[in-house]
Formats: C-alpha cells, structure tokens, sequence
C-alpha cells in the first residue's frame, strides 16, 4: 500500500551534474516538499541551492528519484512557476498584460484572463498600476507582478531563489508579509531559497540546510516559530526571539 499522504515533491538519492563538468554539484540528496508547505534552503554561497532548485524546475536534469504527484519531472511545465531574484518581466507590456500573459498562451477566455488577473492586482496590491508598462515599476514592485505573473497559472508549487535578495529590508520584510498572505489565500506550496535566516524564520515551515562541503541537505528543521506572528515585529525585536534557533541554523551551515 502506497502512503496515505502523498507529498507534492519527492527527491531521493538526487545526484546533479552540469553537463560541463565530471563533478557533480548534488550528490544523494533526499527531501519532500509536502502539500501547503512553504519549504525554505538555506546554506552558504555555492553550496548548490539554486542546483536543485532548477531540477525542481525541470531546467535541468538529474539522477535518482524526482517526482511531483507522484510522477517524474521531466521538464519545465506550468505546475511549477520560478521566481527569480532579478525575475524578467516583459517591459513592452502592461503590468496587467505580464500577470495574463500565461493565460493567454495557454489561450483562456479573456473574460477569465481578465477576472483573475483583476483579484491578483488587487492581492499583490497593484491595481492602481494595471495600465503602468513594467520598466516604470520599482525592484520591489517588478517582484510582486512576477509572482502574481506565476500564480495567475494557479501553479501548485512556486519555487522561489532569492525572491527579494534585491530589496531593501523595509520593502523585503513587506514582501515576506505578503508572501505569507498569499500562501494562506491561494493554498500553494513554496519552495524558497534565502541567504537571510531571518526571512526562513518568518517564512518557513520547515527550514532545509545545506553547508559548503556535503553537496546534500545535512538536517531539515521544523521551525518551531511558524506559528507565532512574526510578520508585523521589527528585525530588532526578532532577531531577540529566535536567536537560539537562529544559533543551531549556523552551526550546522558552517560544519
Ligand atoms: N550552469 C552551470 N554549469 C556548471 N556549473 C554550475 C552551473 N551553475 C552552477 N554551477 C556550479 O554549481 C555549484 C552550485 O551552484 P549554485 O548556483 O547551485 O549555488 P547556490 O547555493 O545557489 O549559490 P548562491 O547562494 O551563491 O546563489 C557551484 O560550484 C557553481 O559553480
Ligand atoms: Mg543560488
């Protein structure tokens, strides 16, 4: 009998190597994302996040066990929607025209492109900028039509590297709020990757930890604060709170 539960992603034993190169970058990695998770790695620079992020994504292959729903990734496909650090809207085109584009593709009717599009430009908090074209928009701004660009196709999964590495910390922590609301609203699973613990402390449910020399998750970790309302505290006040946990993160990505 298969297990009741079944987990959105399940990896096991992934291995990754580019096809430049005889070394492999992710060596017998095993993880699951589960349903309605927001899933956050951290782990220092190069250590291969955004590796296994990108054969989440389908971008690029791997070894060994990689599924969705229980069925193999074999490539990009609208079930999972990247964000990126420095994600590319299209700038000829309205804000409202980028958060359709998916739809239009995969040609939905425009009365239901429209729809949509309207109730994610009011969630992200852009409707007053539908017409705006997006190389007029702020860093901070660009993020938000990028997201709501990959939830109009009401992707299960969002995968996320760096998401808002490039924001200021005012304009970052308002983005990790939202990000919550969202997660809450439209009942998706995230998959994060964040150099700031504490932003996987806001954010994560569980928080996955990779060092310089493993190639592999070393320890995935429940966050004990997930439940706690860190949204609307100052980084001061919760860098106070959760300095232990914060403690036990680092000395497992520095090991
Ligand atoms: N396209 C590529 N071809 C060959 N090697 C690559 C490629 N992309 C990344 N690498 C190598 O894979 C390793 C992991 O890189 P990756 O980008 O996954 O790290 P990361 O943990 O995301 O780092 P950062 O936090 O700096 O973004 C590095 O040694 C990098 O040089
Ligand atoms: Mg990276």
């Amino acid at each position: 009998m298969e297990e009741f539960k079944m987990e959105l992603i399940q990896a096991d034993n992934l291995s990754i190597k580019y096809p430049n190169s005889d070394v492999p970058v992710i060596v017998n990695t095993s993880f699951n994302v589960a349903k309605n998770e927001i899933f956050v790695l951290v782990g220092p620079s190069g250590c291969g996040k955004s590796t296994i992020l990108q054969a989440i994504a389908g971008f690029i292959s791997s070894d060994g066990v990689l599924k969705m729903n229980g069925e193999t990734i074999t490539g990009p496909d609208w079930q999972r929607g990247v964000v990126f650090q420095n994600s590319s809207l299209y700038p000829w085109l309205t804000v409202k025209d980028n958060v359709g584009f998916g739809l239009k593709v995969r040609k939905f009717p425009q009365k239901k492109i429209d729809s949509r599009v309207r109730y994610l430009l009011d969630l992200i908090g852009l409707s007053d900028q539908s017409q705006t074209k997006t190389f007029e928009l702020s860093g901070g701004m660009r993020q938000r039509v990028a997201i709501a660009r990959v939830l109009a196709n009401n992707s299960p999964l969002l995968l996320m590297d760096e998401p808002f590495g490039a924001l200021d910390a005012f304009t970052r922590a308002k983005m990790q709020g939202l990000i919550l609301d969202i997660w809450r609203k439209e009942k998706t699973s995230i998959f994060m990757i964040t150099h700031d613990l504490n932003e996987a402390i806001r954010c994560g449910n569980r928080i996955a930890i990779m060092n310089s020399h493993d190639k592999r998750i070393v320890k995935i970790m429940d966050n004990p604060f997930q439940d706690t309302d860190l949204e609307e505290i100052s980084d001061f006040e919760l860098e106070r709170k959760i300095d232990g946990f914060r403690k036990d993160i680092l000395k497992i990505i520095n090991q």
